[in-house]
Formats: C-alpha cells, structure tokens, sequence
C-alpha cells in the first residue's frame, strides 16, 4: 500500500476533432457517474490534440467534471519565432495539468532523442505543467539489452537537472505493445516500472520515487487493467486506442484490483 493516486490517463493521439471530443468527454462523465473518480480515489486524464483543449477545458469547468486536461507534446522554447510550436505558456493558461514528453512516436516520427525529451521536462516544469515522460524498449531492444535498459538510461537522460521536488510521471510503454494487442505481462511492466522508480531514487531521491507516479502504457484495456493495478510499481496505465471508446475506457476507469 502507497500513498500514490492512480492516474488513468487516455491519449488520444491525433483522433477527435474538438467537436466529436467535446461529445466524447460529456459520455464520459454521464457514464462514469458515481464511479470512484469523483471521491478522487482515481485520477483521470485525458490528452486531446492541441485544437480541442480550449472546447474540453470550457466543458470540464462548465459541467465541473472531475477530469485533469492534458497536452500531448510541448516546445521546448518559451516563446518567439518557431512556427507551429506551442508553449507550455499557452498550455498552462488553459489550465491543462500534464504533458506527454518523449512518446515512442515522437522519438520515431519526429526525431526526438534523449536531449529535446530532457529540454522539454525543463520547459513543461518550468510553466508548472506536469510531464508525463514516456519511455520504452522496441522489440530489436528487447533482445538485444532486455526489457529495462533502454527505459532505464532514456529516464536517466530526462531527468538530469531537474529538482527532487518537481511533480512528474513516467510512463514505460514498450514499443512492442503500443497498438500491436500485445501487452507486456504484469511481470514484465512490474519488473521495468521497479527499475524506473529505481532510477528516480537515485536521480531525485527516495522521496520523489515514493511518490512519483510510473503508468503502464501498450495495449491496455478492460480485461487485462487489473492485473496491471496489481503489481505495486504500477501506479496507472496511459492508454491509448481503448481511451477512445466510452464504455471501454469507462471499463479501465472502474478497474477492481
Ligand atoms: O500513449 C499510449 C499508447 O502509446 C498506447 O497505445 O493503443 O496500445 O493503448 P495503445
């Protein structure tokens, strides 16, 4: 037993105009009425693209829904001349909680290495956002090192020069599992989500790791939630695909341990 909230967190990627999000995060809340989020036993997250925060951030306050906002990426700049970049300024301003830092598809797509991940922790503490950094071991990894090696010095290399006292969460999704239906078991997320804390020990201190939230993410869905809740380095799960379907994504919230 720990003293961390659970954190379930669905990241939308690139699906969801503002209108259908709007739609989507109303359901939500009417579905999951009464459920264990409202007494804040469970926090729920929900990571739209940049063009609906505004729409689900006005809902959220409106109706009161007890839901944190989330970005899923941020610049690592503060302001000035870089198109199509958005702060974690602008982010902070709409009241969004967290921000998704150094997913597998921006290392992939976008290039994004181990110094534009750390660049981007600084900024997102910087404007008081909470990152949520992402690491993860592809399948040529997994033979090669081992399921924690890479999560292992990618977290490393994230959390040089940030203070023991920041608020973050890691999330270790490996590769592999992310879309493909093919979740990692239990003991594979227990045993890489220990290695993780391990390393927020030594790099921010005991204090931090026994409050740092670390999230399983890669397949997850209702049926396999709970045995994921069960292992106690496991603090949540990011999700991704089941986070955009109501009654799953409802299902996950409701996980019975
Ligand atoms: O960030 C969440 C994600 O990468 C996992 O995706 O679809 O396997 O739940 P999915």
């Amino acid at each position: 037993v720990n003293s961390r909230t659970p954190l379930i967190a669905g990241n939308w990627k690139m699906n969801l105009d503002h209108l259908q999000a709007v739609a989507f995060v109303q359901k939500l809340h009417w579905t999951l009425k009464d459920a264990k989020h409202e007494d804040g036993s469970v926090e729920v997250a929900v990571f739209p693209p940049f063009t609906d925060i505004r729409s689900v951030q006005t809902l959220i306050d409106a109706d009161k829904i007890p839901f944190a906002l989330g970005a899923q990426d941020v610049s690592a700049h503060d302001s000035g001349a870089y198109t199509g970049e958005v702060s974690g300024a602008f982010l902070a301003k709409l009241d969004a909680k967290y921000v998704i830092i150094g997913h597998s598809e921006r290392r992939e797509y976008h290039s994004e290495g181990d110094d534009i991940v750390a660049a981007k922790v600084k900024a997102s503490l910087k404007h008081g956002l909470v990152p949520v950094i992402c690491v993860g071991e592809t399948a040529g990894d997994l033979e090669k090192f081992g399921a924690s090696a890479v999560p292992v010095s990618q977290l490393e290399a994230a959390l040089e020069g940030v203070s023991p006292k920041a608020d973050i969460v890691v999330a270790y999704e490996p590769v592999w599992a992310i879309g493909s239906g093919q979740a990692a078991t239990p003991q594979q997320a227990q045993d890489v989500c220990a290695a993780l804390r391990a390393v927020v020990a030594k790099v921010l201190g005991d204090e931090a790791a026994a409050r740092t939230r670390i999230l399983y993410g890669g397949s997850v869905k209702s049926g396999n939630i709970a045995s994921f809740m069960r292992e106690p380095d496991v603090d949540g799960a990011l999700v991704g695909g089941a986070s955009l379907v109501v009654d799953e994504f409802a299902a996950i919230i409701r996980f019975e341990k």
